[in-house]
């Protein structure tokens, strides 16, 4: 189909859950998006969503995608289901935000991004923390030139991830679990924008500490990129340093955070009958008893420590703006936060629908990433490097 030109977006959301709640702050102050449909298995979410934006729902997403008012749709369901979607929605002439990761094998990301070339419509991978606003003006200073290439990217983040209340297939890496797909998919978007080339290799060593909560939760990784830059990835998942401290106890999504809560995601999940935990991750989803979303940006999203060092200066990316050092002076460009947090993401993605342009996660993008994310998780269950070879070469 051809791009929608000038007018609203109707949109559909597929996965009323916890990614839809800290999306829709954005999506509900986007002048050109209208929130008309909601496709879940939940009963209460769909009512809810019914009741706040008088749209239509739908217990099957299948019978979303038959309904002709709607332009496009944001896929928030469990990574299990993004391909199936995104490939139904761009057949029935759909526009498709995916959340991240794309989807958790490379045939069907590839399936997504052919589907949608086919169609001839707009898919784009996110929100990711590279539509992050300091992100993108490091990348723009950087493609600019006049600071040399990048050479060298630190990139460091110390969460919960792990303690947070999960569905099962999240903490199991056979489905996509563990923080290579969720987490790593943030990490390696936001290096790929800055070091603004191809990935060649990649090495990592992976971690998973708890036995009683087995998974993969944390990762070490030197990725070396086709321009000569290499980026050193560290995350941890486990609760216990929280890198949020680096950035002035600003959280994820720009929001002040309270330093004291330290130990409460541990504490929460050891006070949960394992039976319980997929209900408290569902009190976390929309229309859910403990579904408030973080308290509005007061600066922008972050995912942690990203330091960039290019020929000629380094620059590091903080909540408030980018820090520029030079040979002879240290400066600092401030950057407002977004209206709501991953209004970045929604923004593009209504652009690109209006026929405004497509931003770099459009399309293949998301294939990229994933290859990545899969490499790291390989390279570490081997001890190896991983060569990504480059779409189209793939065997
Ligand atoms: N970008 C981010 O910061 C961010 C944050 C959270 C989640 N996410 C992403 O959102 C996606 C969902 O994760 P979540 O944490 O919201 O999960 P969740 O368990 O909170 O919510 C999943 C929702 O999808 C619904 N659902 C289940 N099967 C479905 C189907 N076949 N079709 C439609 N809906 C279905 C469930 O009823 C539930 O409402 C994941 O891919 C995750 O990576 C992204």
């Amino acid at each position: 189909m051809s791009m929608t030109v000038g007018g609203n977006i109707n949109l559909g959301v597929i996965g009323l859950g916890r990614g839809l709640v800290l999306a829709l702050p954005a999506l509900a102050a986007h002048p050109e998006i209208r929130l008309v449909a909601a496709a879940d298995p939940r009963d209460p979410a769909r009512a809810r969503f019914a009741a706040e934006f008088g749209a239509r729902t739908y217990a099957d997403w299948q019978d979303l995608l038959a309904d002709p008012a709607i332009d496009a749709v944001y896929i928030a369901a469990p990574h299990q289901f993004h391909a199936a979607q995104a490939i139904a929605a761009a057949q029935a002439g759909k526009h498709v935000l995916v959340e991240k990761p794309m989807a958790i094998s490379l045939d069907d990301c590839r399936a997504m991004a052919r589907a949608a070339a086919l169609a001839g419509t707009v898919l784009i991978t996110g929100p990711s923390h590279s539509f992050d606003t300091p992100v993108r003006h490091a990348a723009a200073r950087i493609a600019e030139g006049a600071l040399g290439a990048p050479r060298l990217i630190t990139a460091l983040n110390y969460t919960d991830f792990l303690y947070r209340p999960r569905r099962p297939e999240e903490l199991d890496p056979a489905q996509g679990g563990g923080v290579m797909l969720s987490q790593a998919a943030h990490q390696i978007d936001v290096v790929r924008l800055l070091a603004g080339s191809a990935l060649r290799s990649v090495r990592a060593v992976t971690g998973d500490w708890d036995a009683a909560r087995p998974s993969e939760g944390a990762y070490a990784a030197l990725l070396d990129f086709a321009n000569g830059c290499a980026a050193t990835l560290t995350y941890s998942g486990y609760a216990r340093f929280d890198s949020d401290e680096l950035q002035g106890w600003t959280g994820e999504f720009g929001q002040p955070k309270d330093a004291a809560a330290h130990g409460n995601a541990r504490r929460r999940i050891a006070a949960l009958a394992p039976a319980d935990e997929a209900a408290a991750k569902l009190s976390r989803a929309y229309g859910g008893a403990d579904s408030s979303t973080p308290p509005p940006p007061i600066a922008n999203e972050q995912f942690g420590l990203v330091l960039v060092s290019c020929e000629r200066a380094d620059l590091r990316i903080v909540p408030d703006g980018v820090w520029t050092y030079s040979d002879s002076a240290r400066s600092f460009t401030a950057l407002p936060p977004p209206p709501a947090a991953q209004y970045n993401a929604v923004a593009a993605f209504a652009d690109a629908c209006l026929g405004r342009g497509l931003p770099p996660q459009a399309g293949a993008w998301g294939i990229d990433t994933v290859k990545a994310c899969l490499a790291l998780a390989r390279s570490g269950r081997e001890r190896r490097e991983i060569t990504i070879e480059p779409e189209g070469q793939a065997a």
